[in-house]
Formats: C-alpha cells, structure tokens, sequence
C-alpha cells in the first residue's frame, strides 16, 4: 500500500526521497511523486508508474532542499493517475500533503469545502484533507494547529506528513490506522511508512502511535496526542541492516526468499527449543501461559498467507494441545459480531503486522476482554505493539509481495506454541523431543528441497501455459493446497484454486479434463490411501497430475505425470517442507510469462487500508 518517506536537514532531500521510494516499491504501488519545498520555491512532480519515471523527472528539475516528501499511491478512490498522485496541495500551492489510508467521510467534508468556495481537481479523498487543512491554517494559523483541527473531524484511517511554504522548518506528520515511523539522525530528521526506507540513514526510530501527531524538525521533534497533549516517545533502536533488504544477487526477491528458508525457520525456532523438557521457551509469552492453556477456545485470525498458516495451527494446537481452535479472516471477524469472551485467547497472524482488518479485528476482541496474542515479523509493527503478548517469527525483511518465508516461519512458531502448550497438558516427553528433533532436522530438509530447484524449473515449464489449476491435499496439506494456488493466482495471474481432495468430488470434478493439471500435496500420512483414490479419479478423467510426494514413494511416482519429492518430517510439520517446491513452481511459472515477480499487479504488501 502507499509509501510514504519525509525528510528534513542540511541534506538534498530529493536523491533520499527517491531511494526511500525506490525501498518502499515492495509495499505495491501505481503512481508516485514528490514535494519539494527550498528558500525559493515550492516544487511538486508526480507521475503515474513507477519511482525510476518520476526520478528522471526530479533530476531533470536540479532542485536542491532540505526539506521534501515523498509518496507511492496505491489507488483507492481515483484511478492511477498524475492528478491523483499524492502530494496534494492547496490552491495556492504552498501546502503539500501525502496520505495513506481512507479518508471515508470525504464526501461530506468536500461539499462542506465547496460551499466555502474551494475546487477540486482530482477524484481523491487525500486532496479533500488538503483544503481542510488548508482552511484551518487560514483560521490557526499554525501548520500544526491546522492539521490537529482538520484531523478531529476526519473519520478513517490516515498516515499523513505535510509540509508548508509558510512554515518551512518543519514536517507535520500524524497517524490513525496507518503506520508511521520517524527516524531520528544527527541534525536531519526523516518520516516513513516503513523503516526500509530509513534504516540506510539510521536506526534510531520512533513509533507513532494512533492518535498522536509529530512535528519533525531537522534538530529535533515534539509529540502531541490529537488532543494537543504532550506526549514523550520512546526511542527504539531498529536491527534490520541494509543487506537484508537487497537482492542478495538473485534476480528477485521472491526467490531470494524462497532460498532464505532455512535460515529463516531456523531463527524461528533459535533459542526457543529445550531438549531435556521437550517443550518451547517462548520469552513473548512468558506470564501469559496459564491463561493461554486455560482458554476455553483459541481463535485464530489473519488474512491470506497468514490465515493459511493459521489453518494449519488449527490442526496442530486442536490435535496435540487438546485446545479447541477457530479460524477466521480477519476480515469477517471484524463484521460479523463474533461471541467472543474473556475465557478465549484469540491469535493474530500477520507478517506485516500492519494489516487493517487483522488490526480492526484485534480491537474487537480486546474490547470484548479476550486475550489477545500477536504473531509477526516486522519489529515494533502495530499488531506487535498492541496485542497483550506475543512471538515474533524473525523470518527477517520479506520484500517480494508474495509471501514466502513468513509462511514457513509463522508455522514453525506455530509448532513452537502448540509444543508449549501440548506439553503443558497431556504430551509426553519423548512425544514432545520427538517435534523437537523433527524440528531442529527442519533447516536440513529444506536445502534438500532448495538443491532440485533447476529440476522444479524444468517441471514449471510444462505447465505453464496451463489456464486453470487445481491444487489437492488433505489434513495438514489441505491448507498447503490453498497457499499454493494463491501463490500461483497472484504473481502468474494463473486461476488456480485449492480444496481438500475429498471434496473434489462435490463439484470440482467437473473442471478435469487433459487441459487442468492438478497439483496433489500427497505425503505419508494418516489419509495417504484416501488421496491415492483422489488422484485415481482424476487418472481416470485425463487430468494431468503434478504431485508434491515423500523420498521413496514409488506408488504415486508410477501413477502422475511429474513428482517433485520431499523428505518425511513429523506430521505437524509438513507444511513447512510441502509448501516450498509450490512457491517454486509459482516463481518460475511467472519468471517465464515474464511477469513482475516482485510486484504483481494490484497488488499491496501490507494492505493497510480495508
Ligand atoms: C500472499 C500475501 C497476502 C498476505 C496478507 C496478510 O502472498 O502476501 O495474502 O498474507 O495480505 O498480510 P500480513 O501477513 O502482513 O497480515
């Protein structure tokens, strides 16, 4: 979703805007541009497409100054466009304002703003906000006051920095809904959507919160509710380093990602294994484990990948921890008044940690007096920082939009938990040093599966022509069954769909003829004779067949077109070695259709807006 990246110092700001925008590319993003404002004049340069387009037009400009902001838009209300870019000004083009987020009582602010005798030029809610604060700065006179009054009656979300002509020592930025991080360096001072775009710069930050409005000077800053009370924030120091959110020398993220996983599963689980109890150590939990075990229910909620992993916690929490588990989306939970009370423990999963409905749906269960548990990958993210304990799953900075190695490392946390909590209740110690062993053999297991990575590409190519796909598994390997359609459908554009093997029958079925491949996730386990029946059916009506099968399964090799093989694992954790000859297949699919990997269309990697 939008970036956003402000600078102010003795610094030109616009090569730190530009590559500020360039490492917020991965949030997903069709338009971008630029605010300038020097001793002598007020420049803004916006442009449809991509950062690299709008670089050329700021470089051609030769402006120098140290105080800009920047944005990438990722359209809401308006399509892509110049006109609706961001930054939006005011009608004497002194004040520049950038926005993340869903101004949703727009409407009713403009025809307020139009009796006023203020015009519009772009179909935007962002541009509503900046004739607000516009007249408000007219009637304070003071930048700060004015966004303070403008955002009292804005209903929605918003991350927002504005800068002005008349005030240009400064950058007001503030936040309900969308994140917001300053970062604090010697004599020059930066705002952001994320830290990626900071943390070249330095790794002091500060978090804002709902509710609180900054002043950013080069020297300094102040901190406000929307009350206008003062507030002290803490300064936090951030550990991601620049390499971790470069390429690495592969030519994407996404695969640079994929690679990653064993060191990703590995810092999952880093610390938290203790052999001689077999049982975890989760530090994020510590306090909480007697609530968590005595909860009545677990819900668990989340949206996409992370909802995936979520199904997969399911099993494992219901079948070892003797806990019963619901998962929802995020964002139905949020809706539809779900009974919720102070007995249950409700998980959210998120990678981001900035996802809306999953935030929107944390408030919820909070106020119905829940225990509220996150489970993230970015550092001092929203969800992090609001839910009453939690585990991170260090799977480090995941820039390709497709999620790979967070699913993986969601899981392993999630085996982490359900270890805990299983132990805790009824599993016995040589069960729980059995997970342990299993997982600690994970790291192995998965290079193994990286190593047939050309083998994969070569089986990718066979299909990808294909149309439509059809992705089958049962019990642990039905949610995988789900996460590798998605995977295929977003970054090749292909319509896959997944479903539990059984329910084939119930009416996808019908799809198979020789012009459907389905994928079979069909490893050793309790339902492997039921899925060898599914993949039966679907000889028999011509269906070419791709199946994702264990070291030594002859039986399944000599009945499909294609197997890409995975070592056993304990039943838990299968997903986790399952999923990633999925994830190759879809990268390699889309590589070849020549497609943007990284950043597919339409799409956001932390959807922060509903
Ligand atoms: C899929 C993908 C999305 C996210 C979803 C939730 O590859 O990336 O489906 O999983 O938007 O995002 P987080 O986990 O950040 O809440």
């Amino acid at each position: 979703m939008c970036g956003i990246v402000g600078y102010i110092g003795d610094k030109n700001c616009v090569p730190i805007l530009i590559e500020g925008l360039k490492r917020l590319e991965y949030r997903g993003y069709d338009s971008a541009g630029v605010g300038i404002i020097n001793s002598t004049e007020c420049k803004v340069l916006k442009t449809k497409g991509k950062v690299s387009e709008l670089e050329k037009l700021v470089f051609a400009e030769q402006i120098d100054s140290g105080l800009g902001i920047g944005h990438t838009r990722w359209a809401t209300h308006g399509e892509p466009s110049t006109i609706n870019a961001h930054p939006h000004l005011n009608k004497d083009k002194t004040l520049f304002l950038i926005h993340n987020g869903i101004i949703e009582n727009y409407l009713s602010l403009k025809k307020g703003l139009e009796k006023e005798g203020y015009e519009f030029i772009s179909e935007t809610d962002t541009e509503v906000l900046a004739h607000l604060i516009d007249h408000y700065l007219k009637l304070k006179n003071s930048l700060f006051q004015a966004v303070r009054y403008a955002l009292n009656e804005v209903e929605g979300t918003y991350g927002i920095c504005v800068i002005y002509n008349g005030e240009k020592d400064k950058i007001v930025a503030a936040r309900k809904g969308s994140p917001l991080v300053l970062g604090i360096g010697n004599n020059e001072n930066f705002v952001a959507s994320d830290v990626n775009a900071l943390i070249a710069h330095t790794k002091q930050v500060v978090y804002l919160e709902d509710g609180e409005i900054a002043e950013i000077y080069k020297d300094h800053f102040t901190t406000k509710t929307i009350a206008d009370e003062t507030i002290i924030k803490e300064i936090f120091e951030v550990e991601v380093g620049v390499d971790e959110i470069t390429k690495g020398g592969y030519p994407h993220f996404m695969l640079k990602e994929i690679m990653d996983q064993p060191d990703s599963i590995f810092n999952s689980m880093r610390g938290r294994l203790v052999y001689d109890e077999g049982i975890s150590k989760l530090g994020g939990l510590q306090g909480f484990e007697e609530r968590i075990i005595n909860s009545k229910r677990i819900l668990i909620t989340a949206c996409g990948t992370s909802w995936h992993a979520g199904l997969v916690g399911e099993y494992m929490l219901e079948q070892y921890a003797g806990i019963p588990v619901e998962v929802e989306y995020a964002s139905e939970f949020r809706y539809r008044h779900p009974i919720i009370t102070k007995d249950d423990t409700v998980i959210f999963i998120s990678q981001s940690g900035e996802t809306a409905d999953t935030l929107a749906a944390m408030k919820e269960a909070k106020k119905k007096g829940a225990l509220c548990l996150g489970i993230c990958n970015v550092v001092g993210s929203s969800i992090a920082r609001e839910s009453d304990a939690g585990v991170y799953i260090h799977a480090g900075p995941e820039i390709g939009v497709a999620s790979t190695k967070a699913f993986t490392a969601q899981i392993s946390v999630l085996a982490l938990i359900t270890l805990l909590l299983a132990r805790r209740r009824n599993l016995s110690l040589p069960e729980g040093q059995e997970i342990i062993n299993e997982m600690r053999l994970l790291t192995k297991k998965v290079e193994m599966i990286l190593k047939q990575n050309e083998n994969i590409e070569k089986i990718a190519g066979q299909y990808m022509n294909c149309k439509n796909f059809l992705y089958l598994g049962r019990g642990y390997n039905f949610p995988v069954a789900l996460e590798g359609a998605l995977k295929l459908k977003e970054i090749s554009y292909i319509h896959a769909e997944g479903y539990p093997a059984a329910e084939m029958k119930h009416g996808p079925i019908a799809l198979i003829d020789d012009d459907m491949p389905v994928v079979f996730i069909a490893t050793k386990d309790s339902v492997y004779d039921k899925v060898i029946s599914n993949i039966q059916e679907v000889r028999a009506r011509k269906g070419r067949i791709l199946a994702i099968v264990n070291e030594g399964d002859e039986q399944i090799e000599n009945m499909v077109d294609h197997v890409i093989k995975v070592p056993k694992t304990h039943n838990m954790l299968t997903p986790i070695l399952t999923v990633i000859p999925l994830q190759l297949i879809a990268y390699h699919i889309a590589v070849k259709k020549g497609l943007n990997v990284d950043q597919p269309r339409n799409l956001a990697k932390s959807v922060t807006v509903e």
